[in-house]
């Protein structure tokens, strides 16, 4: 029977204490089976040890996993085993693949609580966020699973008598998905779902930081009827996905991560090595400098409430967050003392507590990282407001960092221009609409942006103006949701495409044409 038009996963209702109780029953129940275990997968069989530990960032003592360590063996045994069963997958109908997408989106919504729980546990995303996370891995296997059906239907060609002319897209080959942990089953869902239901068999290299998520996703699919050699899992450091990228017979590469890793993969991608036989795609999504504008006649009281969640939600490690707002000098004043005091009243503690606005950092290269960029804070400008820090989360050797708000930096700042990935915003007076347009163009990263703005003039200027992959305007600037916000940067915050939507698919294809003179 044909798919159900497609429709976003609905979020949980947290305001209800029904869906609590549930979520903190699911975490009791994982807490009593720690650690789980994540081993590299080929063809189905465990391959090494578990050397690798991913903790709680909240509490390091907590083992979440005990992983895999992939090699650089490992990735050519996997991508070796891809290879082989590439032949009889992508002959599988469309219409099989996405069911098998189907069915896995269904074993993940079976676990929702529980995959929320791992992910809050593994990662620190407190629970809207965590919730969001395995809700959009499910909107990723749905909506592909569609789409796929749609692209396997012959294209529209011109026609003339005498020539029969048919355009069909057909699967790459191997595809390695390489991983961040900051969206550890959306992210990594997305990728494989997209690779897998076009035909191409993959390699998933999940970040060392999430590898119980990455075996959560591999579980699903498998449990859905995925055959053994069209998925294989390398947990581990970098050195298996830099083995992934160099290898000969990797046809697709798709990267979510920061922009020295991509730049890096699109790089050695480019070389063309022995025995390799075509050209690398890379599909590249990487990091942002998030710059919200908010004109003379933004409304603050929805502006502050907004560009807390997209600063400081999930302590600012999104891709997506907002990390500096561009406000009209007529409003400055007004808003830097508004957002000061909400800042200075975030709730920083556990994940796992409702409320909790910014938790633990994810380890504590991050901590040292978002130290130096305060320490730029306190000397090179004025901290409006720095929330406290909870003496009890910090004893359990908790990676928590202060969320600051930050005025008065010098225009060459490296706070201002580089990303942060942490709980830190800093908020600058601009002349006009179009002074702030000027600052966001001259930034290589082009990722979101934000404009608070109740003229529709003023909207559509900026529209036309800005180069960001996704302008929210009056609203947060987080929180994309499959099919309605497609999503990817242009500049240096990635290569185009937009997961999430109607052409993303079209990354892990070839065209294919035939000409017959009938
Ligand atoms: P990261 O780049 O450190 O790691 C991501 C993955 O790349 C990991 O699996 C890692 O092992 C691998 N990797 C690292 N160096 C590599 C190399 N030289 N060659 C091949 N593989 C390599 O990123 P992270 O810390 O996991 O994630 C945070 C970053 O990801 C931030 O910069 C964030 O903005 C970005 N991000 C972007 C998006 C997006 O859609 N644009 C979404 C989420 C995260
Ligand atoms: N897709 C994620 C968001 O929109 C990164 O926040």
């Amino acid at each position: 029977a044909p798919l159900a038009p497609f429709a976003n996963e609905p979020l949980l209702e947290l305001r209800r204490g029904a869906e609590r109780t549930a979520l903190t029953q699911a975490l009791a129940d994982l807490d009593a089976h720690l650690p789980l275990r994540a081993p590299v997968i080929v063809d189905g069989a465990e391959r090494g040890g578990l050397p690798r530990r991913s903790v709680d960032p909240g509490r390091p003592e907590r083992v979440l996993a005990r992983a895999g360590d992939a090699s650089a063996e490992d990735a050519a045994a996997a991508v070796a085993a891809a290879r082989r069963a590439f032949p009889a997958w992508s002959a599988t109908p469309a219409a099989e693949r996405a069911a098998v997408l189907v069915r896995a989106a269904a074993r993940l919504r079976d676990r929702r609580y529980e995959l929320a729980a791992l992910i809050l546990r593994e990662t620190a995303k407190p629970w809207p966020e965590a919730d969001a996370d395995v809700a959009e891995a499910i909107d990723f296997l749905e909506y592909y699973a569609r789409q796929a059906v749609a692209l396997a239907e012959p294209r529209e060609l011109v026609h003339v008598t005498g020539e029969r002319n048919t355009m069909t897209y057909a699967a790459r080959g191997v595809a390695a998905v390489i991983a961040p942990w900051n969206f550890p089953l959306a992210i990594p869902g997305g990728m494989v779902a997209a690779a897998l239901v076009t035909g191409n068999t993959v390699v998933l290299k999940p970040s060392e930081q999430a590898p119980a998520c990455a075996a959560a996703l591999y579980d699903a699919l498998r449990g859905a009827g995925l055959p053994a050699g069209a998925l294989h899992l390398l947990p581990g450091g970098d050195e298996p996905a830099r083995a992934l990228v160099v290898h000969p017979h990797v046809h697709t590469i798709a990267f979510t991560g920061s922009s020295a890793a991509g730049r890096d993969i699109l790089r050695k991608a480019a070389d063309v090595v022995p025995g390799q036989h075509h050209l690398k795609r890379v599909v590249c999504e990487m990091g942002g400098k998030n710059v919200v504008i908010v004109d003379a006649d933004a409304d603050v009281d929805e502006v502050v409430p907004a560009l807390l969640h997209s600063a400081f939600a999930f302590a600012g490690q999104k891709c997506s967050a907002a990390a500096r707002v561009l406000v009209h000098a007529d409003r400055y004043d007004a808003l830097a003392e508004r957002l000061a005091g909400a800042v200075a009243t975030l709730e920083v503690g556990e994940a796992s507590v409702f409320g909790v606005d910014v938790p633990a950092v994810i380890d504590p290269e991050a901590v040292e990282r978002i130290a130096r960029y305060t320490a730029m804070a306190h000397a090179d400008g004025t901290v409006l407001a720095q929330a406290p820090l909870p003496a009890a989360a910090s004893a359990a050797g908790g990676t928590y960092v202060a969320p600051l708000l930050v005025a008065g930096l010098p225009a060459d700042c490296p706070l201002l221009h580089e990303e942060v990935f942490g709980p830190l915003l800093t908020i600058e007076p601009v002349a006009s609409v179009d002074a702030a347009c000027d600052i966001v163009d001259a930034s290589p990263f082009a990722l979101t942006g934000g404009l608070f703005s109740r003229s529709p003039a003023t909207v559509a200027h900026v529209a036309a103006r800005t180069p960001v992959g996704s302008l929210y305007v009056n609203r947060e600037i987080t929180g994309a949701r499959v099919g309605r916000h497609p999503f990817g940067g242009n500049r240096l915050s990635g290569g185009g495409t937009k997961a999430g939507g109607p052409d993303y698919l079209l990354a892990f294809v070839e065209g294919r044409v035939v000409v017959e003179n009938t």
